[in-house]
């Protein structure tokens, strides 16, 4: 088993490398290299990142592998092959941009590729294999690992250009999960690496609805949560790349503290001059702030809303018994 994952790293190390130069030094990926350099990526970044490019074939990884002696059951069962009804085997990934994925231990382990423009799929990943478990992985990770631990934060993005991106940039405690909603194992990862994580999700409201989530299962592990909020319905690569560094450093800096977040989250939608839409509002934030740990915290919300509304304080916690004895 432990001898099947050495092999399998060996084989994802090996097409990573056929992969990046194909992409830097051939005529085959030059379409691909003018997409990542128009997106704004250097080639010092796409070295970085061992960025690479599929080619448009049946089976070029297929090919190469065998010829060094790779079985083809073997890379099926690492993900990078196919077998076909007729008994042949084809690439998993063609005509697309490489980004090799690696653990914890910087062992690559995966793949995801993306299209060179717009379309369906726009990525293609690994499957899970033996070696590659996507919920127990954040994408640069293994490089972000010290940065985030000196600083005791972590910088976290749902996706891997988001992350590309931003160490392009300079910063360097960032990492993401690949599209999938926080999972429990990640979550741990990050606490047991740093005090504080600085969620930063897409600007629609998938990614909003999805901070709110990460920021809860983080937060019940003993986090520090803070949300940044990423204006115009951007994601932070785009955001980087329209408004520079210096502005994006500035939202990260501006991150909220989980019951800000939650509170602006709250009055989406809502006009809060309508009393239905008033009364509505402080009932959601002060279930909020019964799910508080801390009664200063709890104490400190609820003065602020007394006094945004002009309510009484013995009244809004009256009120926030109820809801413990709703819950308990
Ligand atoms: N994702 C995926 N499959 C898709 C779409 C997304 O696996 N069809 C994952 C990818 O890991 C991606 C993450 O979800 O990094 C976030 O998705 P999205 O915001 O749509 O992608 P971006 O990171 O913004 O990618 P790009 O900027 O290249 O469009
Ligand atoms: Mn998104
Ligand atoms: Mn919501
Ligand atoms: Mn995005
Ligand atoms: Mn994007």
């Amino acid at each position: 088993k432990a001898g099947e994952a050495k092999v399998m790293i060996e084989a994802h190390t090996l097409l990573k490398r056929f992969y990046h130069h194909l992409l830097v030094y051939t005529k085959e990926g030059q379409a691909a290299l003018d997409y990542l350099q128009a997106r704004g990526w250097t080639k010092e970044t796409i070295d970085r990142f061992e960025i690479g490019y599929a080619p448009d074939a049946p089976d070029a990884a297929a090919k190469l592998l065998d010829s060094h002696s790779f079985s083809l059951p073997m890379l099926e069962k690492a993900g990078l092959v196919t077998k076909k009804e007729d008994g042949r085997y084809v690439d998993r990934f063609r005509n697309r941009i490489m980004f090799p994925i690696l653990d914890h231990r910087g062992e690559t382990v995966g793949f995801s590729g993306r299209l060179l423009g717009e379309g369906q799929p726009k990525y293609v990943n690994s499957p899970e294999t033996p070696i590659f478990r996507k919920g127990m992985l954040l994408y640069h990770f293994h490089e972000a690992r010290v940065p985030i631990r000196k600083r005791q934060e972590a910088l976290l993005f749902e996706g891997f250009a988001d992350v590309i991106s931003a160490v392009q940039a300079g910063i360097d405690y960032a990492v993401a999960t690949m599209g999938t909603s926080l999972t429990e194992e990640q979550a741990r990862i990050l606490r047991r690496h740093a005090e504080t994580v600085t969620i930063c999700y897409d600007g629609d409201n998938a990614g909003m609805e999805a901070a709110w989530r990460a920021a809860e299962q983080l937060s019940a592990l003993g986090c520090r949560v803070k949300v940044a909020s990423i204006p115009n319905g951007l994601d932070p690569d785009e955001y980087i790349r329209v408004y520079g560094k210096d502005r994006f450093v500035g939202e990260i800096a501006a991150a909220q503290p989980l019951m800000a977040f939650k509170m602006n989250h709250l009055r989406r939608g809502k006009n809060l001059q309508h009393e239905g839409d008033r009364l509505r509002y402080i009932e959601e934030v002060l279930r909020e702030i019964g799910k508080l740990p801390s009664p200063v915290e709890k104490d400190y919300y609820v003065r602020q809303l007394a006094d945004e509304f002009s309510l009484s304080l013995s009244a809004l916690n009256e009120q926030l018994s109820r809801y413990k004895q709703e819950t308990s």
